[in-house]
């Protein structure tokens, strides 16, 4: 943990709390960091994939194109950490959020499924999902669940053509899909937005969180570290998402 950081203050948590207990709609905006304390590696942090790998050998359309198997066995490891976690409090916490009678609306960078394993019905994967593959030639999505997939890379039942891990490479554009319905989200009602361990280094993560904000939305920041973020939150707490978010999601 950084120097800058600090507990959350008791009245800190409380403001929060009371915020998201009489909050009609929470959107959240989730990133690795939510899924850090089930033993998922996040990207950035230390110990994070990109501080040992390349993104550019690994998660770009250029690198599928030039060694489909090497970005496979890397997917195919992910989902074997993936199929071995379980969600942790933070994921459990904004599950029984929602079932206390709250719209939770949660859009997540994340390509694992704990959010949803954890109860949570409306997750939103911006940046795909590692559970799907898509046929590169017809463009057919199916979902997958087993951690190995036979001989690399697979190829479709139909055409014969590679199947890739649908998820969104640095290459790539966000599915419109998705985005349209973020848009959708925005348009409408939204009371607090939790910002969950996320570095926000894609400037639309920021974006969406402050528009939310801009229309009356409190900002409120889950993460242990500062993020570029932090200066436009209405409150940072800093502390691991697995013992900030059941104290606030309490009712
Ligand atoms: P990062 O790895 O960039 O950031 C993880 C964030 O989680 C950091 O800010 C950490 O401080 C924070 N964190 C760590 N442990 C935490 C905990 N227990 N509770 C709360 N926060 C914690 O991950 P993302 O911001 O999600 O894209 O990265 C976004 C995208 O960049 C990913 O979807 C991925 C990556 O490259 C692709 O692969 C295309």
């Amino acid at each position: 943990m950084s120097p800058e950081a600090e507990t959350p203050s008791p009245e800190m948590i409380d403001r929060v709390r009371r915020a998201v207990a009489s909050a009609e709609v929470v959107l959240v905006i989730s990133g690795a960091g939510v899924s850090a304390e089930s033993g998922v590696p996040t990207f950035r942090a230390p110990g994070g994939w990109w501080r040992k790998l390349d993104p550019k050998k690994l998660a770009t359309v250029a690198a599928f194109r030039t060694d489909p198997v090497t970005v496979w066995q890397w997917y195919e490891f992910r989902r074997g950490i993936v199929a071995g976690a379980a969600p942790n409090p933070g994921h459990i916490a904004l599950s029984r959020l929602e079932r206390s009678g709250r719209r939770v609306a949660i859009v997540t960078q994340n390509v694992d499924d704990l959010h949803e394993r954890a109860g949570s019905t409306e997750v939103i994967h911006i940046h795909g999902f590692l559970w799907r593959t898509r046929c590169t030639v017809e463009g057919k999505v199916s979902e997958d669940r087993r951690v190995s997939l036979g001989g690399l890379p697979p190829v479709c039942g139909s055409c014969g053509g590679n199947l890739r891990p649908d998820i969104v490479w640095f290459d790539e554009e966000l599915p419109s899909g998705e985005v349209t319905r973020v848009e959708g989200l925005l348009r409408g009602r939204v009371d607090v937005v939790l910002v969950v361990g996320t570095e926000a280094t894609f400037d639309y993560i920021s974006e969406w969180a402050i528009e939310a904000q801009r229309k009356g939305a409190m900002l409120v920041e889950v993460n242990p570290e500062r993020t570029q973020l932090s200066p436009r939150a209405d409150v940072c707490l800093r502390g691991p998402a697995g013992s900030v978010l059941p104290a606030v999601c309490r009712e």
